[in-house]
């Protein structure tokens, strides 16, 4: 089988020998060859007629290195290898997507030099696309003259959607990391940018220009830069949209204006009032079951004195919660969860007293629930006991104030999710926190005004009391951008 593009040398001694789906580049070292990226596993067979087309040998192959290690770029390395015996290199972070079909023989770190012959290619760590992209970056020799080659080994930003990122396991955090890859890579100056799939560069394009033209099409400095804004861009568009298609009106204690907090009357209200999250509270009580409930103490809502924890399930079952005329009883979490969590809602999940976050997560794991559950609380040791022992639940932090030195704590610890006070919440604050590649949930709504304002800031949900006021506010909102 050949391949859909013709091989090719696009400078010096760089060659390109992929496909229309999967870039791969030869760069003929003088003491053998580099594959870089080899794509689909039948493109094992394209890339070995596409070196023959241009007198080389897969035998020849001495090294092959990986931008990242998605199926495209890696499936054909098992059976390359066999062909050449050559060795393979990979940053660690990324083998798990290669479901065991070769083990690198090197791992790509940071600042690495990879050097065969007169060629040397710089490495940088640049993650976002991949937990371990790695970008390229060597000379050419073209016509006497050095000209600067660079590959951003992982460039796709629908890789970045949250149904994707959801999909792989992944919270929001890498589109941060891609946000500082970008400008990082910014940093290195490009002659020729080099993609890793073919419409990155126009490869097509530029190699029929380069039929018809004396200057070579590819060494152009201007195109990096360019490329690079384009992808901030996009990203941007991304999350733009997705804080309006995935934005989570979360009913917060249910529909806790209107109805006793925390109770199946607000709980289901506030579904029926259009709310596609619900916000709720977990206590333990003194004989060890979860339960929904607010406050430490019994006494605002049910009219009781004593302290929830210091209950056991039995009484507190005999007590109601109330809100206007309405009564309700105190909630089992299990309870809740066996009524809910098969639906089609968000639920966050807010840890209201501490050494609970094990208790907490071993009941989630009972339920299909993992993929729609934040775990949050205002004490950040029982998020980081839940990030430590049930790493597999996103988590969220809810902060009275948001510092530079908070965030940072958060992303060392994987929690993705920031749950800033609505009044901190304005355009500004929700796209540096985007850009740290956080979700940005607000609470704390008192009012339509606020809620209006966390909104249009662009946050990616809300906890409401009034989940048909926001639901309303929604409605509206989209039908205007249907109309526009
Ligand atoms: O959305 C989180 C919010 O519930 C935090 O405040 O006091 O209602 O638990 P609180
Ligand atoms: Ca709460």
């Amino acid at each position: 089988m050949k391949s859909d593009m013709v091989p090719f040398r696009m400078a010096g001694n760089l060659y390109f020998v992929g496909c229309k789906k999967a870039s791969s580049h030869l760069l003929d070292t003088g003491e053998g060859l580099i594959l870089i990226d080899t794509g689909y596993e039948e493109n094992a067979e394209t890339i070995v007629n596409s070196m023959s087309e241009l007198g080389f040998d897969i035998r020849d192959v001495k090294y092959i290195i990986h931008s990242h290690g998605h199926y495209d770029h890696t499936f054909a390395t098992a059976k390359l290898v066999k062909l050449s015996g050559a060795k393979t290199f990979l940053n660690h972070r990324d083998i798990h997507y290669l479901e065991g079909r070769f083990t690198p023989d090197f791992d790509i770190k940071d600042g690495d030099i990879i050097k065969l012959g007169k060629t040397e290619i710089l490495c940088l760590e640049t993650p976002g696309h991949t937990e371990g992209t790695i970008s390229f970056f060597f000379n050419i020799e073209e016509n006497g003259k050095i000209y600067r080659a660079g590959m951003f080994g992982g460039a796709g930003t629908n890789q970045l959607k949250k149904d994707f990122l959801k999909s792989q396991g992944l919270n929001t955090l890498p589109r941060g990391q891609f946000f500082k890859s970008i400008e990082r890579l910014r940093n290195e100056h490009v002659d020729i940018f080099i993609g890793n799939h073919s419409w990155q560069n126009d490869t097509q394009g530029n190699y029929e220009k380069s039929l018809v033209s004396e200057i070579n099409p590819f060494i152009d400095e201007t195109r990096w830069g360019a490329f690079l804004n384009k992808l901030e861009k996009d990203l941007w568009t991304v999350i733009e949209n997705e804080s309006k298609t995935h934005f989570i009106n979360y009913a917060h204690r249910g529909a806790s204006e209107y109805l006793p907090e925390n109770t199946f009357l607000a709980f289901y209200t506030g579904v029926y009032m259009g709310a596609n999250g619900i916000e709720t509270d977990v206590h333990v009580t003194k004989d060890g079951v979860a339960v929904l409930f607010h406050d430490d103490t019994l006494d605002r809502v049910t009219g009781e004195s004593g302290i929830v924890s210091e209950k056991t399930y039995e009484e507190l079952a005999e007590m109601f919660v109330s809100k206007n005329e309405f009564q309700d009883k105190i909630v089992r979490f299990e309870d809740f969860l066996d009524k809910f969590s098969f639906r089609d809602l968000t639920f966050a999940i807010e840890l209201k007293q501490k050494g609970t976050a094990k208790q907490v997560a071993d009941i989630l794991r009972k339920y299909d629930i993992k993929d729609k559950v934040v775990i949050t609380s205002f004490d950040f040791e029982s998020v980081c006991d839940m990030r430590e022992y049930a790493p597999e639940f996103n988590a969220g932090f809810l902060a009275k104030e948001v510092t530079d030195e908070l965030l940072l704590e958060m992303k060392k610890r994987n929690i993705s999710e920031i749950c800033p006070k609505a009044t901190l919440v304005n355009e500004e604050n929700v796209r540096k926190w985007h850009y740290e590649g956080f979700n940005v949930r607000a609470w704390g709504v008192s009012n339509e005004d606020l809620m209006k304002t966390v909104y249009e800031a662009g946050a990616d949900g809300m906890t409401v009391n009034f989940p048909d006021k926001l639901a309303e506010y929604i409605k509206i909102n989209r039908d205007m951008e249907e109309e526009k």
